[in-house]
């Protein structure tokens, strides 16, 4: 043993393991599991996606057409994806979903599997595919891509026979899945029309040969695996609002399915977030007689979906003409204004966070700050065994002259959703919010603007202690 090294172990003894412990750092908690794969996470924070119903119903004027329509309805004089993907920049979505295939079974892309498709119409002289423009102008724009092929399908004449049907809808999904490129997104219905059918739809096999040709697709279906149906179609996610199910619970059908697939599972084993489909038009398809959403209906609709842990899965149907109509454009450009007006700034940016305790001690890497640094990857997150009292985080040395009626909660969803229950209060006194979940975002609205000197976040009850990873006040002067 050298002397040199002798020297410093008498130091050690001397001083003890503290005077050396100033650059180790306090470890993160467990996860509350599950946890999100890492492309259910980036789909989380994506927030709005956007759905594009376009098909023979587009020409027809219906929503459900029978099967039987002649190819050579589908004719769009001036189709243009690219200008599909400008309404896609103008709500900022980073994700759009074509409808490969509808109920109808006419098919956007050249199957090799059936003649009812782009190949009889006299769109691009019968030499045109659809799928491929959309994929192609979605990577030139930066925008990934999904796909819905629709199970039912009224035209297939071996619809209805189990073995034959199936391989022929998963002999077009491996077209999809392996001729055009990594795909973002599978979207599946359960949809049968009468019921009348005796058609098995082998979603196992399905979902199987979907992870095995595209490696991070988030797959939806009513009950997951990655992502479930939030359970209505008017943009409207429940206020309790969990991220995990049971995928192998007893199946439930009916009114009790949407009710546990609406609020979730706090004991759920598998994470499968609530993903709320809504279109800006009354209808999928586009109509002549129909009008878009207004940016303020939108606006309600981000609230309700992305504000209770929801992604939104916004419809802007292309027209007869292969466009979206310049007033949804219009919509949804006013519409992303003012959602980045309402929270591009955060009156709490400068305010000094303080909590009930933090975990390691307020100079390590959990300390009440962290809710302020807009990055997702950081927390607060108190200490374990902190004793009654509950766990809180306060806003302080707010300015009560900047006004605010709308309180943003995060939390670190990364290590899994944990609050049951929260309360929100201004300036020490009352309540002004209650709620349930918080998940990937909670929005309250408060109804009224109030200006403070502090706001405090109380965690009623939570899986474990909770993780916020940001607060923030904001102004909405649109929606009082
Ligand atoms: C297609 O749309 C894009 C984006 O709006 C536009 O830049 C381009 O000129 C259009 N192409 C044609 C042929 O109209
Ligand atoms: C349901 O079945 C009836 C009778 O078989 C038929 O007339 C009707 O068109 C069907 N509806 C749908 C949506 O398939
Ligand atoms: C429906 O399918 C089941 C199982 O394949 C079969 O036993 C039954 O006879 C079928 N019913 C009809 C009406 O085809
Ligand atoms: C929320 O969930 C509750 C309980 O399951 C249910 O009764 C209610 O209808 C749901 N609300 C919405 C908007 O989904
Ligand atoms: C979900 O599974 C967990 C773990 O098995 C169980 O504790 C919980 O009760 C289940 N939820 C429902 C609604 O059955
Ligand atoms: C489709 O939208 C484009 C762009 O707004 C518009 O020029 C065209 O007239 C629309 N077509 C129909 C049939 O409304
Ligand atoms: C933890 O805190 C230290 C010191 O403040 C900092 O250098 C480091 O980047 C932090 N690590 C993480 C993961 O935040
Ligand atoms: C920030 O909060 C801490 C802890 O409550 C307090 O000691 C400090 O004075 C506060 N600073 C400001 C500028 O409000
Ligand atoms: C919050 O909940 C408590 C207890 O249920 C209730 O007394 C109070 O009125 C609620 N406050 C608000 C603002 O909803």
């Amino acid at each position: 043993m050298t002397v040199t090294l002798l020297f410093f172990l008498i130091l050690i003894h001397a001083f003890g393991p503290s005077a050396f412990s100033l650059s180790i750092h306090k470890t993160p908690p467990l996860p509350a599991s599950p946890v999100p794969t890492a492309a259910q996470l980036k789909w989380q924070r994506r927030e709005i996606t956007m759905f594009m119903h376009f098909g023979i119903n587009t020409f027809t004027n219906s929503e459900w057409g029978t099967g039987h329509e002649s190819p050579t309805l589908f004719n769009p004089p001036h189709l243009n994806a690219s200008q599909w993907f400008s309404a896609a920049k103008a709500a900022g979505v980073s994700l759009v979903i074509l409808t490969a295939k509808h109920h109808d079974g006419f098919c956007l892309w050249p199957s090799r599997y059936t003649d009812h498709s782009v190949v009889n119409s006299p769109w691009r002289d019968g030499k045109g595919d659809v799928v491929r423009e959309f994929v192609d102008a979605g990577r030139a724009n930066g925008i990934d891509v999904g796909i819905y092929l629709s199970p039912w399908d009224r035209h297939e004449k071996t619809y209805g026979l189990e073995v034959q049907y199936n391989e022929y809808y998963m002999g077009q999904l491996h077209e999809l899945l392996s001729l055009y490129g990594p795909i973002s997104e599978i979207w599946f219905d359960g949809a049968k029309g009468n019921n009348t059918v005796n058609m098995t739809y082998h979603f196992p096999d399905w979902f199987a040969m979907a992870k095995q040709l595209q490696g991070s697709i988030n797959i939806f279906s009513n009950d997951g695996p990655d992502m479930r149906w939030g359970g209505n179609e008017i943009g409207v996610a429940n206020e309790t609002s969990w991220s995990m199910i049971n995928r192998t619970s007893p199946l439930l059908t009916g009114p009790s399915l949407w009710s546990y697939t609406s609020t979730g599972d706090p004991k759920g084993t598998d994470w499968v977030p609530p993903e709320l489909d809504v279109s800006i038009r009354q209808g999928w398809f586009w109509h002549e007689s129909q009008h878009p959403k207004s940016a303020m209906q939108l606006l309600d609709i981000y609230y309700t979906t992305v504000g209770r842990n929801g992604v939104l899965l916004l419809n802007v149907p292309p027209n007869s003409t292969g466009l979206v109509s310049d007033t949804d454009i219009d919509n949804l450009k006013k519409f992303r204004q003012a959602v980045d007006k309402i929270f591009g700034k955060n009156i709490a940016s400068g305010s000094n966070a303080t909590a009930s305790s933090e975990r390691g001690g307020k100079y390590d890497n959990f300390t009440a700050k962290n809710v302020l640094d807009g990055n997702p990857e950081t927390y607060w997150t108190p200490e374990e065994d902190q004793g009654t009292g509950g766990y809180w985080i306060e806003l302080q040395g707010l300015n009560p002259t900047e006004k605010f009626n709308v309180v943003r909660i995060e939390e670190a969803i990364q290590l899994g959703q944990r609050i049951r229950r929260h309360e929100v209060f201004v300036d020490g006194r009352a309540v002004v919010k209650n709620g349930t979940t918080v998940g990937n975002k909670r929005l309250h609205r408060l109804g009224r603007a109030v200006g403070a000197r502090t706001v405090r976040i109380r965690v009623l009850d939570s899986r474990g202690p909770p993780l916020l990873s940001e607060v923030g006040l904001h102004f909405d002067p649109f929606k009082m």
